[in-house]
């Protein structure tokens, strides 16, 4: 609440203070905050308020929801400290009185790299009580990861356990449904303050329930990357112009380096964000839909208010909004109750839940059908049963100064067989197989990342970890470095299966390594001998060099594989600092975390 005017003569810290004075006092008077303990009959007592609120965010989007928040409490007339969750140090947290927390969630259910340190020193067994602390927490994620908003859920439980009183139930926010968001704050604001009678129930750990995302309307808005008219609602309709296999013949892997024009777009980028690719599903697993419930592709479906009109042709709808490749849990329980004799039917019952997971697993929503086959659904049923189809992110493989109005990216094509059936990554095959370069277009939007970017101080070393596709963004450091004149030292360890088939880019690393720009290049080919070489084995190899890079004020980068690879990488930089750096295993951990707190080691990982 904004009570002293903005052009009164006070300094914006006592500005602030004297507006949560009078907040509180007005309150008071409402009877809705806590009064202050001032004997009758004497002033009121000036109470500051003092709000924390702690951001967990990866790629921005709950970094611009916790400003949201702290605007609001200003102007509630709470005095508002904003922090990155892993600048707040235990002895702050241990005399807080009231921190809101908005955290996403990333990895496999992991917080974000600026929340990392927070959670752990929160789950430590030695972490103190929180009794006097009032809190709340704000998850975003998004559910199609198994760990729906993980790492907030984790958060807020272990806050409650830790005595914290939580004074509103914690909401999650999935991709960029914001219902939750808006109810969440109407729910804290009256709560912060409030004072419970002695023995009062703590608020419940379950979440505020957003509303059910309507059926069919596409894929959920996010924070807009830019200014720019482009967003992950209102995609780019670019052009493919390059499509071209970078693996060598005999490899067993299909790597694409991709070209996409911006046109007039305006759409801008910087080395280190990713670009949002909108897919369309195979033709051939929508025919075998269309053929398995006999319906016919030009009957309409409503989409509701997201698509001008109302509705499009099922066959539309099916090629372009809806997930094929997964079944989802409500299509699963409908076809069930459909087909009771169907073995679906039967794995269907709660006890068998283990056993239904496994079935889904790598199966689409053709196999689903076709093990119900008396299950009929006309479009608009099938059409509500189907969550909408989600873009995928691609880190940008290109310098926009060295390629001005274009993009690049470097696509893994995901081909495998299960079931008796051979599967397609639904985008990868798309880019790779179908789009007709010049012709089709393929909606795209920058996904920005700020946690992910070269050194500003361009005389800092950089080392770049980046197997496989994790090349992508470091082909672009490498450019933009190059483009600016960059004179910090350049290192990079790559790896793949076979260096005669999978060196990446080898025609463009070779000669930047001889020239002296890519100050050292470790390469790992993990089938080109007896025993399996990864880039961390190259890594602990060059202990030394390594540990004298960092002590220079490197920066330490990781991309690709977020399941097994950035965790052996972190062991082995971890080995790396004990060993060469002489640190024992919790100085290591120190070393690690103030690394990250200084932004001096970042990870695009997936
Ligand atoms: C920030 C970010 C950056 C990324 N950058 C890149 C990049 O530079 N290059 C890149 O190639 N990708 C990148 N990705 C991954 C990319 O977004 C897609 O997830 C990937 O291309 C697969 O999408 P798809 O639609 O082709 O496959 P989908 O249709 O989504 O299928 C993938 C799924 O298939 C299943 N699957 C895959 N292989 C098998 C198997 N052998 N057996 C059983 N099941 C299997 C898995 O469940 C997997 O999740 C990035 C992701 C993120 C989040
Ligand atoms: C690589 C990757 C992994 C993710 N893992 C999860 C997850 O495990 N659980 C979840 O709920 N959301 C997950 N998400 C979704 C993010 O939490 C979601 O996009 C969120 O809005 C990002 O917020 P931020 O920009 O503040 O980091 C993941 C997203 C990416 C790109």
């Amino acid at each position: 609440m904004n009570i002293v005017p903005e052009t009164a003569p006070f300094s914006r810290e006592q500005r602030a203070w004297l507006n949560g004075f009078l907040a509180a006092s007005l309150f008071d008077r409402l009877g809705s905050v806590a009064p202050a303990s001032a004997p009758s009959g004497s002033p009121p007592v000036a109470r500051p308020r003092p709000l924390w609120i702690g951001v967990g965010s990866q790629s921005g989007s709950a970094s611009g929801l916790a400003k949201k928040v702290a605007k609001a409490a200003e102007s509630k007339g709470f005095e508002v400290t904003l922090r990155e969750l892993d600048r707040i140090t235990p002895d702050e947290l241990s005399g807080l009185e009231r921190l809101l927390v908005v955290c996403s969630t990333w990895g496999d259910g992991e917080p974000p790299d600026n929340a990392a340190g927070f959670w752990s020193r929160l789950s430590d067994g030695a972490a103190s009580r929180l009794e006097s602390l009032r809190y709340s927490v704000l998850g975003l994620g998004d559910r199609n990861y198994a760990d729906f908003c993980g790492a907030a859920r984790r958060i807020d439980e272990r806050l409650e356990a830790l005595g914290a009183r939580r004074v509103a139930p914690r909401a999650e926010c999935d991709g960029g449904d914001r219902a939750p968001f808006t109810a969440w704050m109407e729910a804290v604001w009256p709560s912060l303050d409030r004072v419970e009678p002695e023995g009062a129930p703590p608020s419940v750990a379950s979440p505020i329930p957003g509303p059910d995302p309507v059926p069919g309307s596409g894929p959920s808005a996010a924070t807009p990357a830019t200014a720019c008219p482009w967003t992950r609602r209102h995609p780019y309709p670019a052009r493919l112009r390059v499509a071209r296999r970078l693996n060598g013949e005999g490899s067993s892997k299909d790597t694409r380096h991709i070209e996409i024009e911006l046109g007039d777009s305006s759409l801008a980028y910087e080395a280190g964000d990713a670009l949002g690719v909108q897919p369309s599903n195979d033709p051939a697993l929508v025919e075998g839909i269309l053929q398995a419930l006999g319906l016919d592709p030009g009957v309409p479906v409503s989409l509701g208010p997201s698509v001008p009109g109302g509705s499009i042709d099922l066959g539309e709808a099916l090629a372009n909004r809806w997930v094929l490749t997964q079944p989802s849990p409500a299509l699963v329980k409908r076809l069930a109750e459909l087909a009771p004799g169907s073995l679906i039917a039967s794995l269907s019952d709660p006890s068998r839940r283990p056993d239904l997971e496994s079935w889904m697993a790598g199966r689409d929503v053709l196999d689903a059908l076709r093990s119900a086959p008396e299950a009929r659904l006309d479009a608009t049923e099938l059409g509500s049963l189907l969550r909408p189809l989600q873009p995928r992110l691609y880190s940008i493989a290109s310098s926009p100064k060295a390629h001005p109005g274009e993009v690049h990216l470097t696509v893994g094509t995901v081909r495998y067989e299960a079931h008796g059936r051979s599967r397609l990554g639904v985008a990868s095959c798309w880019l790779a197989d179908r789009v007709v370069p010049g012709v089709t277009p393929v909606p795209v939007f920058v996904q920005v990342s700020r946690h992910f970017r070269p050194p500003s101080d361009p005389s800092r070393p950089m080392i770049m970890v980046g197997p496989g596709t994790g090349i992508a963004p470091f082909r672009a450091f490498l450019q933009e470095r190059r483009a600016t004149g960059a004179t910090g030292k350049n290192w990079l360890f790559f790896g793949d299966q076979r260096r005669a088939t999978d060196y990446l880019y080898s025609s463009e690393l070779d000669p930047l390594h001889r020239d002296g720009f890519l100050t050292r290049l470790d390469l790992a080919f993990s089938r080109d001998q007896e025993s399996k070489v990864y880039v961390q084995d190259r890594m602990r190899e060059q202990s030394g060099a390594l540990w004298q890079w960092l002590e220079e004020g490197a920066h330490f980068y990781v991309c690709g594989d977020a399941r097994r690879m950035a965790k052996d990488v972190e062991a082995a930089l971890r080995t790396v600092i004990q060993t060469a750096g002489g640190r024992t295993e919790e100085q290591a951990s120190e070393y690690l975390e103030s690394l990250r707190s200084e932004g001096r080691y970042q990870k695009d990982v997936y």
